[in-house]
């Protein structure tokens, strides 16, 4: 999968992929990033990307010209199945929107930032606006990185053991129920008094599936509730 991430912040982006899980999928080619400063698509000695709104009021608007420019320039090499911006009015990212992303091969994401990207620029560039959650934050960036992470993990090759992905929270199943995950017990068996349920610890597969499910079950009802 090929992501290209337009940024006015190219810097803010970096780390999350020199780390980890999504170092791992550029170094074993599984991803193939692209970082592009938006500054780089402007003509003025400034490279100026945004401007006062029209109308009044604070806050600058990032303009559409070195965004059209720089989308184009990476849609004459390729063919995007979608031209994604970060917005906190976008549709909320689940896990399902990530399952499907992760099934594509070439993405653009656009970070806003200041008061946003002049309206031109969703109503003719963008074919997928995405938020991670009713806040605010100052730019798409860390967005960006979120969404990258949700999707990236998902592809085959990844993640080391692509087991962990059916039962996390969000992915396992039953009666059409999306449940979060069961609660995770580790070494030692009693900490400081405190020991792991019985049932982890007897080796019965079935009734550890089953005391794991119930677990879910209540957690995701529980959650439903608040
Ligand atoms: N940009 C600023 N806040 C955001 C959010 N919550 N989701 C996506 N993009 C954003």
């Amino acid at each position: 999968m090929r992501i290209d991430i337009i940024t006015a912040l190219p810097d803010l982006l970096k780390s999350p992929f020199e780390t980890s899980i999504l170092k791992k999928s550029i170094d074993l080619k599984l991803i193939d990033l692209h970082i592009h400063n938006l500054r780089d698509f402007t003509k003025d000695n400034y490279k100026t990307i945004d401007d006062n709104q029209f109308g009044g009021g604070a806050g600058m608007v990032m303009m559409i010209e070195p965004i059209k420019k720089c989308i184009d320039s990476l849609k004459k090499e390729r063919i995007y199945d979608e031209v994604i911006y970060m917005t906190p009015d976008g549709e909320m990212l689940s896990q399902k929107i990530s399952n499907r992303l992760s099934l594509k091969g070439n993405l653009i994401i656009l970070c806003g930032h200041y008061k946003g990207v002049d309206q031109r620029v969703r109503d003719s560039l963008i074919t997928k606006e995405i938020s991670i959650g009713n806040y605010v934050l100052s730019g798409g960036e860390l967005p960006a990185a979120v969404l990258c992470d949700s999707i990236i993990r998902l592809i085959p090759g990844v993640l080391g053991n692509p087991e962990s992905l059916k039962e996390e929270s969000h992915s396992i199943s039953s009666d059409d129920l999306i449940l979060v995950e069961y609660p995770n017990y580790t070494k030692p068996a009693n900490w400081r008094g405190i020991d792991v349920p019985e049932v982890l610890l007897s080796g019965n597969h079935g009734q550890i599936a089953k005391w794991r499910l119930e677990q879910a079950e209540r957690r995701t009802n529980q959650l439903n509730q608040e």
